[in-house]
């Protein structure tokens, strides 16, 4: 069973999400995973006011996903921050590239699932989730939440991200907060569960 990790992080919450992600899968037995950047749509001025390029250095040796790739996984785990609700646009432009691939139906009966951040707890992660899936959907893949079997999902003694449809992370309005225990035990669960069906899918 080979998982795939593709993910893009402005300033590292995702990236710590996804590296969570790849410790769960990593708990089944006889899974691989990679971990893919999709690439990124913004100059470096750019980059530079949002004070994102010295936070993108901890993790640009994780390589630059192609759409090719996608089509030798059996399970992808998309991770994004939240953009007004959405997706953000370096996702979007990476999914829309994906054209090829679904008029071969290449992604057909792969388990696809989704985690985030957003700066705010009721920034949207939520709607992020879910219409994400839609593209998944789209490409007819098997979609994976988070399930309540992950009951700290429930705490409400802290702050926590997590919900039936995928981990998240809340990074603070200045993005000064990084992911908690709570939501990084999410995020393995999340990448274990979808590594145990992708395992059940692919046996002959
Ligand atoms: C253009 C833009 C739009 C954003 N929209 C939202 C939003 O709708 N809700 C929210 O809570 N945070 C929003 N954020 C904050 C990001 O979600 C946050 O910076 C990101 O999740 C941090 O993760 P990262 O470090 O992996 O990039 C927005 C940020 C930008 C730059």
């Amino acid at each position: 069973m080979q998982a795939l990790v593709v993910y893009y992080s402005m300033y590292g919450h995702v990236h710590q999400m996804a590296q969570a992600i790849a410790e769960g899968v990593q708990e089944v037995g006889g899974a691989r995973v990679q971990m893919r950047r999709v690439p990124e749509t913004l100059p470096d001025d750019v980059l530079k006011k949002m004070g994102a390029l010295e936070a993108q250095k901890a993790f640009s040796d994780v390589p630059i996903c192609t759409v090719e790739e996608l089509t030798s996984a059996d399970a992808i785990l998309f991770g994004t921050p939240t953009r007004f609700g959405n997706m953000c646009g370096q996702m979007r432009q990476f999914l829309d590239a994906t054209g090829q691939l679904w008029a071969k139906g290449a992604l057909v009966g792969k388990v696809g699932s989704v985690f985030v951040c957003s700066a705010t707890q009721h920034g949207g992660q939520e709607s992020t989730i879910l219409s994400f899936h839609t593209t998944l959907l789209h490409h007819g893949m098997i979609v994976v939440g988070l399930p309540y079997a992950f009951q700290e999902q429930m705490r409400i003694d802290e702050i926590t991200g997590g919900s039936p449809y995928g981990s998240s992370t809340i990074a603070g309005g200045k993005g000064e907060r990084m992911p908690s225990e709570n939501e990084l035990a999410g995020a393995r669960f999340q990448g274990k569960h979808v590594a145990q069906i992708a395992t059940k899918l692919s046996k002959p």
